[in-house]
């Protein structure tokens, strides 16, 4: 008896001593759950991956980064009003998703034709106007640390969408934009606002008929399989902003910030490096599968899609703003 009481009291002991230099040897890591609603191997989904091994490698662990891709931890709308109860610290939503928060000048990004290639985009992305559109976050209790290209989208579905008259009638999923609501209705579809991680199940279903996305999206979430056709329109562009909590973000120890922003950048030029290959692959990828028939557009078959959508960015000028609309085309060069 008496040596089993001593023996638990030395065990006690060295637990209360060895506690306190634990506590001293590895303070808790600062978390950022950064979620997304895309497969890992997408252009956002690897660039994730690749900011979390920055950020731990050049925090040297004091940050943990925990990636929920695929829409684990939230959907679409709750991931955003996740981030300003702070339950996520990161994320990277699609431009087209910022309207619902009251931002809708994002949705420039919307419009279609606006945007030849990535070199006009960069333009914008990279340039004042883009800093401008970020900077409008923090009225929102947010940051926005940079953009992430995906790509230029197709238009798919279960009939041939080659001329305007055929999308009449069709259901199409559409992101959260009111700008692709306009879009769609000028070609007399009809547009659905559906959370992406619903779309896959809506298209086998029937609930909508087809949908946009850049082919990293259709593939990578199988919709091709799913879809008649896919039409190789480049009609309009789909990318990223990287978000974060105000209030979290400039919490943090200068040095942890300073390490997390050089991360954030360098994971930028990698996103931005890996998208348009991404792309292609994925592209490629379908075709191969033989799953969809693909639908390449004339010259004169796409430029009748753009006349039909221009009114697009009319009725919409009001929306996001004639001084953020001109801007972006006097940088892209566009012209109706
Ligand atoms: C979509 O909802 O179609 C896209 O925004 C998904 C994404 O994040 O690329």
């Amino acid at each position: 008896m008496k040596l089993n009481a001593c023996l638990k009291s030395l065990v006690i002991g060295a637990f209360a001593l060895a506690l306190p230099m634990t506590a001293l040897a590895a303070p808790a890591p600062i978390v950022i759950k950064f979620s997304h609603v895309v497969a890992v191997n997408t252009p956002k989904g690897q660039a994730a991956e690749y900011f979390k091994k920055l950020a731990e490698e050049r925090t040297k662990g004091a940050v943990k980064v925990e990636v929920y891709p695929n829409s684990q931890l939230y959907k679409d709308k709750e991931e955003m009003e996740a981030l300003q109860m702070g339950s996520v610290q990161m994320l990277a939503p699609s431009l087209a998703k910022f309207g619902p928060l009251g931002l809708k000048e994002f949705e420039v990004f919307d419009l279609p034709f606006i945007f030849d290639n990535y070199a006009e985009l960069h333009k914008v992305t990279q340039g004042p106007v883009g800093a401008k559109l970020l900077k409008r976050l923090e009225t929102k209790g947010l940051m926005g640390l940079a953009y992430w290209d995906n790509g230029f989208k197709v238009m798919s579905a279960n009939k041939a969408l080659r001329n305007v008259a055929d999308f009449k009638g069709q259901k199409m999923r559409i992101q959260s934009s009111k700008v692709l609501d306009s879009q769609m209705r000028s070609v007399g579809a009809i547009p659905q606002v559906m959370a992406f991680s619903e779309v896959y199940q809506a298209l086998q279903t029937g609930v909508v008929d087809g949908t946009e996305n850049p082919p990293s999206n259709l593939y990578t979430q199988k919709m091709h399989e799913v879809q008649k056709y896919v039409t190789m329109s480049n009609h309009g562009y789909l990318g990223y902003a990287v978000l974060v909590n105000k209030k979290f973000w400039m919490g943090l120890p200068a040095n942890i910030r300073a390490a997390l922003e050089s991360s954030m950048k360098d994971a930028t030029v990698f996103a931005n490096g890996v998208a348009k290959k991404d792309n292609d692959d994925a592209m490629a990828a379908v075709k191969k599968a033989g799953k969809s028939q693909i639908i390449t557009l004339t010259p004169q078959e796409r430029a009748a899609w753009k006349k039909a959508m221009d009114k697009t960015h009319k009725d919409n000028m009001g929306r996001i703003g004639a001084d953020v609309v001109n801007e972006v085309y006097k940088v892209t060069g566009y012209k109706p």
